[in-house]
């Protein structure tokens, strides 16, 4: 039935203005982040996200997202301090995550997690700058101990509370395996937060902008974005890329699996972008990262496998590796559980969420575009009885 068209419809392509999918459609202004396909850059904030992600621990950074500017050594201290004191989950909000059905994707656990969030914040409809930073940082610090929780129940294993004393990557690492790894692991992961942290108008941030130029609340826009995030498209991408790793297994086979799919036109995950045409501008911080991964716990068939995938791809299409390409193989080899790799994304991108929600706010207009109807015309009803 949705497949439906007006037999007598006329194509007038001139009354659709953008192209599908908003492809190359520039929606509003916003200084956040720039991405720049013709040099392969990524700004936030101005500056290069290969340079913070070098040199900045993903705190900087998601004080960077909300405030603008890089923090000072007190000011990072104070935010830090603040989203130490806002990991606890409330009892009632574990209790949710546990009688949530053990075999539910933890996308959908994580969107119910803050979805219930909301509910229990008593300032919902205060949506002042000065809240909305406040609930951003809760946001921040509360997320991953939800992430953590969700991953140690669907084990069968007990909670672990977070730990004030650790940095937010060490005590995500605590809290979902008791055990801080060795500090090249944290820095991997923290890298990798840093560059799924933000990304422009992409599909989930500007869900979250259009459900918050309703002037819906900050917890109901980062609901949505979850629920844009999850699709393989976006985020989801990164678990379908170590499937596809896992299904290959072998590196000699990995070749003729990528002709093979070339051949048969399917889509490789972790690879094409919508605006990057010639590469991913955070793909070779992410790979030297996932290499190292490698390096540590002795498995590098996985990049083996990448590598002649990416030959391949390159190759024959021109088309290059997103950051799910490495994020994928990097998050395995730290020992996540697949289908917990975006609910990790999660935890990055609400920072460049709520940054986008705020900025949203400030200067608000509805989103509310047009569509070209091309069903049927406008024709008279008949009562039940009458129609056959
Ligand atoms: N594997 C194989 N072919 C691909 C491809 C991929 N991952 N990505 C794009 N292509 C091909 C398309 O089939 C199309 O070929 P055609 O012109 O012969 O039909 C061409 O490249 C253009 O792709 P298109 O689908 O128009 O790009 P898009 O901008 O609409 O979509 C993505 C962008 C990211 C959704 C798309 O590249 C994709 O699905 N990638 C895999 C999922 C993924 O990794 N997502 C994470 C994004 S960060």
């Amino acid at each position: 039935m949705s497949e439906y068209i007006n037999p007598d419809y006329v194509a007038e392509p001139d009354k659709v203005n953008t192209k599908k999918g908003l492809e190359g459609s520039v929606i509003d202004t916003s200084s956040v982040s720039k991405v720049n396909a013709d040099t392969n850059s990524l700004i936030y904030r101005g500056y290069p996200v290969q340079d913070l992600a070098e040199s900045c621990r993903f705190e900087e950074v998601a004080y960077l997202m909300y405030q603008g500017e890089l923090p000072n050594t007190a000011e990072l201290a104070a935010f830090e301090k603040l989203e130490r004191s806002y990991r606890e989950i409330s009892k009632s909000n574990l209790d949710v995550i546990r009688a949530l059905p053990k075999k539910c994707h933890p996308m959908d656990s994580i969107r119910t997690a803050v979805s219930f969030l909301g509910c229990e914040d008593t300032r919902i409809w205060d949506a002042t700058p000065a809240t909305n930073y406040d609930k951003a940082i809760r946001l921040l610090a509360k997320i991953p101990t939800m992430i953590a929780a969700d991953f140690r129940c669907k084990k069968g294993l007990d909670f672990i509370p977070p730990n004030p004393k650790l940095s937010l990557s060490e005590n995500f690492f605590h809290m979902c395996f008791g055990k801080i790894p060795a500090a090249e692991v944290v820095k991997a992961f923290d890298v990798s937060l840093i560059l799924y942290a933000e990304h422009s108008f992409n599909a989930s941030t500007f869900t979250a902008r259009v459900v918050t130029s309703t002037e819906s609340d900050i917890y109901s826009a980062t609901v949505a974005g979850i629920g844009a995030l999850k699709g393989p498209l976006h985020g989801g991408a990164n678990e379908q890329v170590m499937h596809m790793m896992l299904e290959i297994a072998d590196p000699a086979k990995a070749e003729q699996w990528m002709l093979d799919s070339l051949i048969a036109k399917r889509k490789v995950m972790g690879f094409g972008h919508r605006v990057y045409k010639k590469g991913d501008s955070r793909v070779p911080t992410m790979k030297k990262y996932a290499q190292k991964m490698a390096d540590i716990c002795g498995q590098q068939k996985w990049m083996d496998i990448y590598n002649t995938l990416e030959r391949v791809m390159v190759d024959k299409k021109k088309i290059y590796p997103n950051l799910d390409f490495p994020a994928g193989p990097a998050y395995y080899m730290m020992g996540f559980e697949i289908d917990f790799f975006t609910p990790v994304f999660v935890m990055a991108r609400t920072t460049g969420w709520s940054a986008h929600i705020i900025e949203q706010a400030a200067s608000n207009r509805i989103i509310r575009p047009l569509s070209q109807y091309i069903g049927a015309e406008q024709r008279s009803l008949k009562p039940l009885s009458e129609r056959i």
